[in-house]
C-alpha cells in the first residue's frame, strides 16, 4: 500500500516550545523505517521536517482573541494542500505533528480529497482528552489549537483569506460525521456547543461505564461502514502515567493498550485513510519523553495494521 508522511514541525497553535521537534524524534525513533519494513508500506516522505519559517509573518498580532492567527492560518493551508495531493493520488496520509492547530490543516485536504474521489463525505474520529471546538469567541486561551474542529466544521469561520478564510465548504466535515473518543477537559462554551449541535462523544465515563470494547463498537457505528474515515489522535488522550511529555496533560485517560486498542479497531474497518498524531512534545519532562515517543510510535503502527497474532 501507499502512504504520504507529511513531518509538520509545528507549535505556533499554543505557547510551549518544543512539540515541532516531536516528528524528528519520532522519525528518529524508527516509525518511518518500521512502516516500510514491518508493515510493507510504500513510503513517500520528502525527508524534511517542515518548520514553516520561511512563512512566519513579519507581524501577527492576535486577532479574534486568536493567537498567531496569520501564521496558524498559512500553515495550515500549505498543510492541506499536501495531504489533499496525497489523499487525491490514493495514498494513505500519515501526519506527524505539531500541536493540533494542524488538523485543520489535514482534515481540510482529506475532506475536500474525498469529495473529488468518491463523492463521499468523510468522517473523522477524534481521540483526545479534549473537545478542541472552542470557537475564537469561546476560547479561553486564545490558542488555536482549542480550535481546530470549530473551523473544519463552520462553527467558526472568518472572511479574511489571511485568516482561515481559505476554508471553503469543500474543505469542511459535517458535524454528525465526527466522533469524539477520550474527552476528559472540556470548557464550559465547548459543552454547549457539543450539546446544542448533538455532536457524539465518548468521555473517559463511557469508556468505564462499558469498556472500550463497546464504545468503539458504537463510536464506529455510528460511523456506518464504508465512509473514508480521518483518524485524529493527540497523545494527551493517553494518561499522563503512559505519555506525560504533552503541553496540556490532563489525568484520569486512557491507558496504552486502550488508545492501542482503538487505533486497531480503525485498522480493522480497513476504511481508514488519514491518520495525525499530535502533540508530542519531547522537551517536557526530560524522563518521559521516550515514553511518549514510544507510546506515539505504537498507535501509528496499530492504527496502520499491526496486528498482535
Ligand atoms: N480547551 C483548552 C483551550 O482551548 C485546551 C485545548 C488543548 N488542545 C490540545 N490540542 N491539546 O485552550
Ligand atoms: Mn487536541
Ligand atoms: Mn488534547
Ligand atoms: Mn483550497
Amino acid at each position: 500500500d501507499d502512504l504520504g508522511v507529511v513531518a509538520v514541525g509545528f507549535s505556533g497553535g499554543q505557547t510551549k516550545a518544543g512539540v515541532d521537534a516531536a516528528p524528528m524524534a519520532l522519525i528518529e525513533a524508527g516509525i518511518i523505517q518500521q512502516l516500510e519494513e514491518d508493515l510493507e508500506y510504500k513510503v513517500t516522505y520528502d525527508g524534511q521536517v517542515h518548520n514553516f519559517s520561511e512563512i512566519l509573518p513579519a507581524e501577527d498580532p492576535p486577532y479574534r482573541n486568536m493567537k498567531q492567527p496569520k501564521f496558524c492560518s498559512a500553515v495550515t493551508k500549505e498543510v492541506s494542500e499536501q495531504v489533499y495531493k496525497y489523499a487525491k493520488d490514493g495514498k494513505l496520509v500519515l501526519t506527524l505533528g505539531g500541536d493540533h492547530s494542524i488538523a485543520i490543516g489535514t482534515i481540510s485536504g482529506t475532506a475536500r480529497a474525498i469529495r473529488e474521489r468518491f463523492s463521499r463525505e468523510l468522517a473523522v474520529i477524534w481521540v483526545d482528552a479534549h473537545a478542541d471546538i472552542n470557537t475564537p469567541e469561546t476560547s479561553e486561551s486564545g490558542n488555536i489549537h482549542g480550535m481546530p474542529v470549530a473551523f473544519l466544521t463552520g462553527l467558526a469561520t472568518e472572511d479574511r483569506p489571511e485568516v482561515f478564510g481559505w476554508l471553503e465548504p469543500h474543505h469542511r466535515l459535517s458535524t454528525t460525521k465526527l466522533v469524539y473518543i477520550g474527552l476528559r477537559d472540556i470548557d464550559k462554551g465547548e459543552k454547549k456547543i457539543l450539546k446544542e449541535h448533538g455532536i457524539k462523544a465518548f468521555s473517559m465515563h463511557d469508556i468505564d461505564r462499558h469498556g472500550i470494547g463497546k464504545v468503539m463498537d458504537m463510536a464506529l457505528g455510528w460511523i456506518g461502514r464504508d465512509t473514508p474515515i480521518h483518524l485524529s489522535f493527540d497523545v494527551d488522550a493517553l494518561d499522563p502515567m503512559w505519555a506525560p511529555s504533552t503541553g496540556t496533560p490532563v489525568r484520569g485517560g486512557l491507558t496504552l493498550r486502550e488508545g492501542d486498542f482503538i487505533a486497531e479497531c480503525v485498522a480493522e474497518t480497513g476504511s481508514l485513510i488519514a491518520l495525525d498524531l499530535v502533540e508530542v512534545n519531547p522537551s517536557l519532562d526530560e524522563l518521559g519523553a521516550s515514553d511518549t515517543v514510544r507510546a506515539g510510535c505504537s498507535i501509528v503502527r496499530c492504527a496502520l495494521g499491526d496486528t498482535l497474532l
